[in-house]
């Protein structure tokens, strides 16, 4: 299988904030956020992997700025690391300021999806290398979020999560 880099799976999705997806505050409501933010992880999880991809786990979200009412909104999703039929997405989300056109990054999340055959059974994917620092940075601190995300799933034993554990001593 090919090896890839995090750029060939590189998805940008652009789009305003209309009524009707706000809160109380007139702000971007979180659930639709999340929604874009798994509509472009799901593109960048089927570019690299060229496979039908399904959502594991929503590992972290930071709802760190809110995104009025009018902003235009721009969700940069990419594989982070493959695993053998898993892979980490990186998601930022960035704000443009109307009248500069200057992007802010707002929020950022990181998603697992999975690629599936036809049955919906795990298969391989290809493995990915990171090129710029902090495509290193994620690649590199990859394998702990996986581990945390499988501990927190229940579906690993805390005594396996090598990782987590260099973390603490
Ligand atoms: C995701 C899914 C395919 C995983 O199936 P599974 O039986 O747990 O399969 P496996 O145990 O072989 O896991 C497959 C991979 O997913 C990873 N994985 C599973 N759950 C995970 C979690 N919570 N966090 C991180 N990785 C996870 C495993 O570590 C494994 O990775 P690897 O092969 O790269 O090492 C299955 O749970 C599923 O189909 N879920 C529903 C997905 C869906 O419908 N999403 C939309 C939500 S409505």
């Amino acid at each position: 299988m090919d090896l890839k880099t995090p750029e060939d799976s590189k998805t940008t999705l652009t789009d305003l904030v209309l009524p009707g997806e706000t809160n109380p505050l007139n702000n971007l409501f979180g659930g639709e956020l999340l929604a874009r933010m798994d509509r472009a992880a799901s593109i960048a999880a089927r570019r690299h992997s060229r496979r039908i991809v399904v959502t594991a786990s929503v590992n972290h979200v930071a709802f760190n700025k809110a995104v009025p009412l009018g902003s235009v909104v721009t969700v940069e999703a990419k594989v982070s690391r493959a695993f053998k039929t898993s892979m980490e997405i990186f998601i930022d989300v960035w704000i443009e300021d109307r009248e500069s056109g200057r992007s802010t990054k707002a929020n950022e999340a990181i998603y697992t999806f999975v690629a599936v055959d036809d049955t919906g059974n795990p298969v391989p994917i290809p493995q990915i290398e990171p090129q710029s620092k902090l495509e290193k940075e994620r690649f590199d601190a990859a394998l702990r979020r996986k581990q945390l995300s499988l501990v927190l799933a229940g579906k690993m034993n805390p005594k396996q999560a090598t990782e987590l554990k260099a973390l603490f001593e």
